[in-house]
């Protein structure tokens, strides 16, 4: 498939996502693959393959996801993900959210192979994702529980022991909304719960540049870091384990 007709493909199944709702005489199987929030899952997948594959750019695969982000019936999604296979991946540290990676299942039960990982990120009101920057992927985080503040920076060049970063967004974003990162714009994000306890639903595209590792993620210390005359701030970065000690809810 071009690069143009996956997006018009895409394009034709957010358009028809109304219509699905019609669909309710169905046969089981054919009724879980048509769901729109099915559709929803295998929309994710082409963007993820496009982007993979070069057909479109990293910020025309954030276009797509925010799109998809508000044309999603959350309840179904909800209980896609409900059903779905989950397997409990811990805490990275104690004031870390809870993980749970989620496989999504076809209409005949077996495990939908899709070019996107997908995890679930449960926060207690004092859990922290703390300030990390992410290399050789993208990422898409949908509030699907409470409210969080999001702060986004630009990665604008790396050091030795530091990275260079110019802040890019602070707000509070809510259920329906999505975050999402890429290696050109955002690229290092900071979630803390705001109102008790949050969730996120989150979509990770990795391994997106040949013959390097999948990911890389590097907690950065903006707070302490060095401004510099430009508005940029030489982050250090640092470990995880002093990153959870100082990034506290407050901060
Ligand atoms: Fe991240």
């Amino acid at each position: 498939m071009t690069g143009i007709h996956r997006r018009q493909f895409i394009g034709q199944v957010l358009s028809a996502f109304p219509a699905y709702a019609l669909l309710a005489e169905c046969a089981t199987a054919r009724a879980a693959v048509n769901r729109p929030s099915a559709r929803w899952i295998a929309a994710q997948d082409d963007i993820a393959r496009a982007l993979a594959g070069g057909e479109i750019s990293p910020a025309e695969w954030r276009a797509e996801v925010a799109r998809l982000a508000s044309a999603v019936d959350l309840p179904q999604l909800l209980a896609e993900i409900d059903g779905a296979e989950s397997r409990y991946a811990g805490r990275a540290l104690p004031s870390y959210p809870m993980k749970r990676m989620i496989r999504f299942r076809d209409g005949s039960g077996a495990r939908r192979e899709l070019r996107y990982a997908t995890a679930w990120f449960g926060f207690a009101p004092d859990n922290v994702v703390t300030p990390h920057a992410h290399r050789h992927m993208v990422s898409a985080h949908l509030v699907v529980e409470g409210a969080f503040r999001v702060r986004n920076y630009d990665r604008v060049r790396d050091e030795v022991g530091t990275i260079v970063i110019r802040p890019s967004l602070d707000a509070t974003i809510g259920v329906g909304e999505v975050s999402t990162i890429s290696p050109d714009r955002d690229n290092i994000h900071w979630f803390v719960p705001r109102g008790g306890r949050a969730a996120t639903f989150d979509v990770i595209v990795s391994g997106l540049d040949a013959g390097r590792p999948d990911y890389d993620i590097q907690a950065v210390d903006p707070v302490r870091g060095e401004p510099l005359a430009d508005g940029t701030i030489r982050a250090p970065i640092i470990g995880f384990a002093e990153a959870s000690r100082f990034y506290t809810p407050d901060i």
